[in-house]
């Protein structure tokens, strides 16, 4: 998607598809003289919420999309409107479209938020992942918008459209990391395609191979990674966009390339959907595309713990136990509750760049899934500060997180007997349970948990990378 603005005035636009409201497309087709096409198309059309119509024009404007009842509107029912027209949209292959931005009356919120919240929906409805059909689809794909704004606003939203390109390239970036298949996308592959990705930019990448990790002594990542023949990596990203010497943010993501469960197998329905299980690793990965290509005057590290959960000869077996790169020994109750073990060796590296916040991002539990189903991630912070910040990125967006506790009295449910903690907590409160475990490995640095094992792919008919949480993070970045 390339989006733009322009401060033109509605009545020379020319478009295959301008979106706006009846009162406006009448006026527009006074000016061509097509009134009574317009009139005729929209005899039964009711101007009210959720209600939309495309008339066929001849002129310079190849068609109308109207949306119905849009003045002094929600928030919320300007996103479902703009979501209906830009699946509608999509769905008639059109090619480019022109928003009329000056015809929604959205209470509560400035142009800026109508463009980037448009622009993020047009993102997600034009995004297709194809590579493997052996016939593609030779339809046309939504490639572009303009924006229709007032004259004295477009300079001022200069910076927000480049944002919502930049946010454009970073959710396909993470959406097609997550659809592709776990016979590709290994964690190899996620460092080839991060080296690709970021080719050219002005960012450090490099990586820790088995070998250093375990001279590093991250017990807990190998005992995941060496049951696989597919090598674990450790991929590093350091963005130096602001201050010389100012403190980064480090963005950790859980990146399972196929989780089995391992020696404590999964069952088999629904075992093809852990191919999404590095969806924490992609969505980092697409964020940090995106805040490169804003040029955001951040410094931002990004490490991704990309490894294969397997079951073999070489696997752990429940009960082995394992000493981290904290030196926190941990014994491995179940070998299926492999995130927290690869993440805690990386949120122990990520404090080597003593940074302002850590903020790990992770399909992490099953019982996230239970408690907050697809709507919204699951937030747990050792940080009120840092914890609201997300949360009204997420608002904001409409990618959003609900706070879960992290309080002592969940602590020890993860005692062992015979190590310094158990990998897992028992059958109750699952999500927070995980939660807790990381948190021991952040000591006393700002820290952040997105479980994002609900709202990172869709499952069914839809089934796919939703390329959440990037907008929440980027907002969250965008606002630092
Ligand atoms: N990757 C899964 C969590 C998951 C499940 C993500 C479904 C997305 C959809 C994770 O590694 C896992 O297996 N967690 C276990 C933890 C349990 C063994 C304590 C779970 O949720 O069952
Ligand atoms: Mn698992
Ligand atoms: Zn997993």
């Amino acid at each position: 998607m390339k989006f733009t603005v322009s401060d033109q005035s509605l009545l020379d636009a020319k478009t295959p598809c301008l979106v706006t409201s009846l009162k406006t497309a009448k006026r527009v087709c006074k000016n061509t003289g097509e009134t009574k096409t317009l009139n005729q198309a929209c005899r039964d059309f009711e101007d009210t919420k959720g209600k939309q119509i495309f008339v066929q024009l001849a002129g310079r404007v190849e068609r109308i999309l109207i949306l119905g009842g849009l003045d002094k509107i929600e928030a919320a029912d300007y996103r479902k409107a703009i979501t209906t027209a830009s699946q509608a949209l999509v769905g008639l292959s059109i090619p480019s479209a022109a928003i009329d931005v000056t015809s929604f009356k959205v209470k509560g919120v400035n142009t800026d938020w109508l463009v980037e919240s448009a622009m993020a929906s047009l993102s997600h409805s034009s995004y297709q992942f194809n590579q493997y059909k052996s016939k593609a689809s030779k339809k046309f794909q939504l490639k572009s918008a303009v924006f229709y704004v007032d004259a004295l606003e477009k300079r001022g939203l200069a910076k927000t459209i480049k944002c919502g390109n930049a946010l454009d390239e970073g959710l396909a970036f993470a959406k097609d990391l997550g659809n592709q298949p776990p016979n590709i996308c290994n964690p190899d592959y996620l460092l080839s395609e991060t080296r690709r990705l970021l080719k050219g930019e002005k960012v450090k990448v490099s990586q820790l191979d088995e070998r250093k990790m375990t001279s590093l002594g991250m017990g807990a990542f190998m005992a995941v990674s060496k049951g696989s023949d597919a090598q674990g990596r450790m991929i590093i990203i350091e963005y130096s966009g602001g201050k010389k010497g100012a403190a980064p943010t480090v963005l950790v993501g859980k990146g399972i390339t196929f989780d089995t469960g391992g020696i404590s197998l999964k069952p088999p329905p629904g075992m093809d959907e852990m191919k999404f299980d590095m969806c924490g690793a992609a969505a980092v990965l697409g964020v940090t595309r995106a805040v490169i290509s804003a040029k955001l005057p951040i410094n931002l590290v990004t490490i991704v713990a990309a490894a294969e959960n397997m079951p073999s000869g070489r696997a752990t077996r429940p009960g082995d136990i394992v000493t981290t790169s904290s030196g926190k020994t941990v014994e491995i109750l179940n070998t299926d509750a492999e995130g927290r073990l690869v993440l805690c060796d990386a949120i122990n590296y990520a404090l080597r760049y003593k940074p302002k916040s850590i903020v790990d991002v992770a399909t992490l539990t099953g019982a996230c899934i239970v408690a907050l189903g697809s709507h919204a991630s699951a937030l747990y912070s050792n940080s009120d500060e840092l914890a609201s910040d997300l949360l009204e990125a997420g608002e904001n967006t409409g990618d959003r997180a609900w706070r879960m506790p992290l309080w002592d009295e969940y602590q020890s449910a993860l005692n062992s007997n015979f190590a310094d903690m158990a990998n897992v907590g028992g059958r109750e409160a699952g999500s927070v349970t995980a939660a807790c475990f990381l948190s021991r490995f952040a000591e006393n640095t700002d820290w952040a948990h997105l479980d994002v094992a609900g709202s990172a792919f869709f499952s069914g008919a839809k089934k796919g990378s939703s390329g959440r949480p990037v907008p929440l993070l980027f907002k969250y970045l965008q606002t630092r």
